[in-house]
Formats: structure tokens, C-alpha cells, sequence
């Protein structure tokens, strides 16, 4: 049933080509996003309201800059234990997104209750029959199949990109996304099943690099941009499993605090793709080496040439479009985490004291 794989979380974070490949197929049809009809027309929506927890909170931190970027819609994401007993406003044109891989996530299901008479409601979950798909007035699945590992790696894929589908219509809605820049979104969205299938070819070097952060009592996590979610979800990935206490952060946060904490026994992984944000993060690192601490850098092949100097580790991905990168680099994300665990020979698939669905407040 591990399918030859130690653990359930091997074989979930191996799967994602696959299951990635599968969920396009349903969306996507002769080169176009085809989302039920309906799908809110999104020029008659002026803001987004995301809300989730956990790791399903993170992708809708993620999804917030797509939002931004390819419709220009205001967006606001929030926890769901807090949205639930905030007196949030909403107006006539909110839009509101709730994002769960099971569906019955007490405390998403209650903020969704809270805002259900007020606003308009999407849900972006992997268990259709479930409560949060009922309770809303379009259920978008994200086709990930069972996730048994406690800790979420393919349905966090998943959600990326049905959301990422989501922005995309939207942007089309608004008029933002030309016919050309589409046509290229939509060239790259095909190429991400074998682009995932080329990161996951960095287990064996990022096993590696786990070995020796197993033997680390913290761990940082530094991103900019649309990677700064994936580094919160990197570090809660970590901690989970290999139970060392890890923290993300905006990399441009690091001088306002966080880097009081770096010295030579501190891993700092740092999520930077070669963007046009890369030298700011590069400058953040090199701060961080200046003071001893010890840099993994998860970059592609240029920003290995131009910045691997002086760092501990170097973690190459493949060259991939700006807009899917989160997704991407999701994997390194995962297999740190797991391979970490492994070496410390924690319990992967049932880390302690976490259920892996969470229906009680
Ligand atoms: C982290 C993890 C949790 C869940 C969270 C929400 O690896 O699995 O943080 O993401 O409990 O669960 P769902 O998506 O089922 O609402």
C-alpha cells in the first residue's frame, strides 16, 4: 500500500507529478481553464477573503500574491481559529475562501458558518462529501487521492493549484491576463508535472544535507515573495516530523529580530529561485554568514553560479516560470522535512501528539 516506499509520506510526496498531471487534466481543457459555471465572475468581486489552518492556511498565503499579482483584488488571509471570532467586514462583492484537504477542520468549518450568510463561498478541498464542501456554494476538489501521512504534502500541491487555476480566471476576468501572457501561464502549468518529477530527483543529495541538520536544535527557514509562505511551511513541515524547533520568516525580517538567534549551530535554509527579488535574499544570506550561521540555499542552477559561495549546502532545482515556483519548491520543502525525520528516526507518518484530521476546536 506504500507502494514500495518506507512510509506513507515517501510515497505522497513521490506521487505529485502524478497526481499534479491529474488535477490539470480535470481543470484544463483544450488549452483553456475550464472551472464549473459557477465559478464567481470575479470582475464582479473586489476583495478575497482566505481562510484556512495550518499548512492549508500557507497555500492561501501563497495564493495571496497570485491574487494580487495576475487580478489585482485585495486579498486577506487568516487562521481560522482567529477569523472565526473576529468581527471581520465583509462587503456585498467579498469572496470568500476556505481551503481544507479533509474538509472537516473544526475550526475552518466554524468560520465558515460565520461568514456564510454574508458572503459568497469557495472551498478548495480533497474529500468532496465532506462538511466544508456541503456547507458551500461551489466545492473545488483538488484530485490529490488519500493523504494518509499526518503531515500534508500532495494535497498542499494540490491546493497551489487549483488556486493558482483560480487567480488565472480571474485575472482573465478582469482583464489583466492577455491572450499571450496566458498562453505562456498555460505553457508553464503544463510543464509542471515533469518539472516536479526533476525536483524530486534532489532526494538523495537532500538527504544528505538532512543528516546533518538532524543533529540541529533550530532551524530558520528565510524566503521573499511567494516564498516567503513556503518557508512558514517548510519550518512547520520540520517541526512536525522531526520534532527540531524551526521557525520561518520574510527574509527581509532577519535584521529586525531573528537574527539574534544565528550562530555556527544554526541551519538557515534559504528558498530562492534566480527572480528578480534574488539579490535581496542573497544579501539577507550573506548576513547570515557573516555571523557564522550555516546557509542551505534551495535555488536553480544561476542562482547556484552566482551565489554559492560560502554557503554550507547547495540544494539545485530545476529552472522553472516565476508564477509556479512555490509549487515547486514545495518539494525541497517536503523532503527536508522527511529525511530530517528519518534521521532522527521519529515517527513519520504519525508524529506525536498531531491527528491528521483536526475536528475538535
Ligand atoms: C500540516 C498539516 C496541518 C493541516 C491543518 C488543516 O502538515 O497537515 O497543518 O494542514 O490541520 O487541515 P485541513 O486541510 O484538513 O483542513
Amino acid at each position: 500500500e506504500k507502494g514500495g516506499h518506507k512510509h506513507f509520506m515517501a510515497k505522497e510526496i513521490a506521487e505529485q507529478p502524478t497526481v499534479l498531471a491529474d488535477a490539470l487534466a480535470h481543470y484544463l481543457n483544450d488549452g483553456a481553464i475550464t472551472l464549473p459555471e459557477t465559478t464567481p465572475d470575479f470582475a464582479e468581486v473586489d476583495r478575497i477573503v482566505m481562510v484556512a489552518c495550518g499548512t492549508a492556511y500557507y497555500a492561501c498565503a501563497t495564493a495571496k500574491y497570485w491574487f494580487e499579482q495576475l487580478a489585482g483584488i485585495p486579498v486577506e488571509v487568516d487562521v481560522a481559529s482567529e477569523y472565526r471570532y473576529r468581527d471581520a467586514p465583509v462587503g456585498p462583492k467579498t469572496l470568500a475562501i476556505f481551503v481544507s484537504q479533509s474538509g472537516e477542520t473544526a475550526d475552518t468549518l466554524a468560520a465558515l458558518r460565520h461568514v456564510a450568510t454574508r458572503a459568497r463561498i469557495v472551498s478548495v478541498v480533497n474529500v468532496p462529501e465532506s462538511s466544508i464542501a456541503r456547507e458551500s456554494d461551489l466545492a473545488l476538489p483538488i484530485f490529490a487521492g488519500a493523504e494518509i501521512g499526518v503531515a500534508s504534502t500532495k494535497a498542499f500541491t494540490c491546493q497551489l493549484l487549483v488556486l493558482l487555476l483560480l487567480a488565472l480566471k480571474a485575472g482573465r476576468d478582469r482583464g489583466r491576463v492577455t491572450d499571450e501572457a496566458m498562453a505562456g501561464h498555460m505553457a508553464s502549468l503544463s510543464s509542471l508535472p515533469g518539472l516536479m518529477a526533476q525536483a524530486l530527483a534532489a532526494s538523495e543529495r537532500i538527504e544528505e544535507t538532512s543528516v546533518k541538520l538532524a543533529e540541529a536544535q533550530d532551524i530558520l527557514f528565510l524566503g521573499r515573495g511567494s516564498m516567503f509562505p513556503l518557508a512558514l511551511e517548510g519550518a512547520l513541515k520540520l517541526k512536525e516530523i522531526s520534532y527540531i524547533h524551526a521557525e520561518g520568516y520574510a527574509s527581509g525580517e532577519l535584521k529586525h529580530g531573528p537574527i539574534a538567534l544565528i550562530d555556527r549551530s544554526v541551519p538557515v535554509i534559504v528558498f530562492a529561485p534566480r527572480t528578480a527579488l534574488f539579490d535581496k535574499t542573497v544579501s539577507n544570506m550573506q548576513e547570515v554568514m557573516a555571523r557564522g550561521g550555516k546557509v542551505v540555499l534551495v535555488t536553480d542552477r544561476l542562482g547556484a553560479v552566482e551565489a554559492s559561495e560560502g554557503c554550507w549546502q547547495v540544494i539545485e532545482m530545476p529552472t522553472v516560470p516565476e508564477l509556479i515556483a512555490p509549487v515547486l519548491y514545495a518539494i525541497p520543502a517536503q523532503l527536508l522535512a522527511y529525511h530530517t525525520a528519518v534521521a532522527k528516526g521519529t515517527d513519520v507518518d504519525q508524529p506525536r501528539n498531531l491527528a491528521k484530521s483536526v475536528t475538535v476546536e
